[in-house]
């Protein structure tokens, strides 16, 4: 058996931000950043796992893999994705998988997903699975057994993500398109190197304020299932706590701003499209409230740079990356620009990169 490698990409959001779980709209790009799964046989009947960026290995017998338990550690994503695996069905071969990783932790780039769909990749060694249950499958393992209650963003778009195409997902129907980008203005990402501890308990109640807002809007139209269907009138116009109303707001006017971003991109309007990044950006600073000073400062800091169209941040929220559209004739001026106002305010060295939407996640295939 030779020795073969599975690539799931990273994720740069464009747009449709906490919108994933209320069933709403996204438009994420797969990176060409990615982890690789290398796998080889393992003589002795056991699953053994090792992470470069940890220098850690973790070991099971896959006939038990049913019953392992979190530990709180990276290895939750990879024996979460094994144990949704054994509940279907799949048994899971006696491997040695080998992973390194080009997505930074902790940036907003979506590595857990990355994570998640290339062990997954690995671990069925080439069997026929449903892509799109394949998504679900690592969705599942990071709501159960990592305990995340995210949507489907991450993995889906790891999984289907296209070369020179972002994807828009309606995460209800889970269909979804690919849209193509103007080639000018660049997308930029700024990684703050921050990420505040707030990130996975935040998560979780925004999850649930998003649950009390529906609750308050179906009393008064109980056709509204999820955000997903409620008008930006509706939550203005019905009773909840302000706190909740404010969450609510933003998911519904995020989900309008993912539309007519696309039809943005599609008119080449590079002006409407940044003047809706600045929006998605106020709209998460002020009425989701997950965004914090190092962020404000770096979609600031764009927004005042000769050739940015606009900024926000991107991902879960409190640190990680913004997401920044630049003319591309300006954008070695930018990220000097924004480097050295970060620098010079923060002390940390941001690291800035052009996002190149590539391919979803698969196999690759060695030459020889
Ligand atoms: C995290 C989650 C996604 C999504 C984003 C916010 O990346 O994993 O499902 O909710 O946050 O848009």
């Amino acid at each position: 058996m030779q020795p073969r490698t599975f690539r799931a990409p990273g994720r740069v959001n464009l747009i449709g931000e906490h919108t994933d779980y209320n069933l709403g709209f996204v438009l994420p790009i797969a990176l060409d950043l990615a982890t690789y799964v290398e796998t080889r046989p393992s003589p002795d009947g056991l699953i053994h796992v090792f992470s470069e960026e940890q220098q850690e290995s973790y070991s099971w017998n896959p006939a038990e893999t049913a019953t392992l338990q979190p530990r709180r550690q990276w290895t939750d994503y990879v024996a979460g994705v094994a144990v949704q695996l054994a509940l279907h069905g799949v048994d899971l071969p006696p491997l040695h998988l080998n992973i390194r990783s080009e997505v930074p932790t902790g940036s907003g780039l979506s590595s857990s997903a990355a994570l998640e769909v290339s062990t997954a990749l690995a671990l069925l060694q080439g069997r026929d699975f449903p892509p799109l249950e394949l998504a679900r499958l690592c969705q599942r393992a990071e709501i159960d057994f990592v305990g995340m209650p995210c949507g489907i963003m991450d993995q889906f778009v790891s999984v289907f993500g296209q070369s020179n195409a972002a994807i828009k997902i309606d995460c209800r129907s889970l269909d979804y398109q690919a849209v193509t980008l103007p080639p000018d203005p660049r997308i930029i990402a700024v990684n703050s190197l921050v990420k505040h501890e707030l990130g996975a308990s935040a998560y979780r109640i925004r999850v649930a304020e998003c649950a009390t807002a529906v609750e308050a809007l179906q009393r008064r139209f109980p056709e509204i299932r999820s955000l997903r269907d409620a008008t930006p009138a509706q939550v203005e116009t019905t009773d909840m706590p302000a706190v909740v109303k404010r969450r609510a707001r933003h998911i519904v006017t995020e989900n309008e701003r993912v539309g007519r971003f696309v039809e943005a991109a599609a008119n080449q309007d590079a002006p409407a499209m940044g003047a809706l990044f600045l929006a998605s950006h106020e709209s998460m600073r002020d009425d989701y409230e997950i965004s914090c000073e190092e962020i404000d400062f770096l979609v600031s800091a764009a927004a005042e740079t000769d050739g940015c169209y606009g900024a926000r941040m991107t991902g879960g929220g409190f640190g990680g990356c913004t997401v920044n559209l630049v003319e591309a004739r300006a954008v070695p001026f930018f990220n000097e620009t924004v480097r050295n106002r970060y620098a010079s305010r923060f002390g940390i060295n941001p690291f800035i990169f052009q996002c190149v939407p590539g391919p979803g996640a698969a196999e690759i295939r060695n030459i020889s």
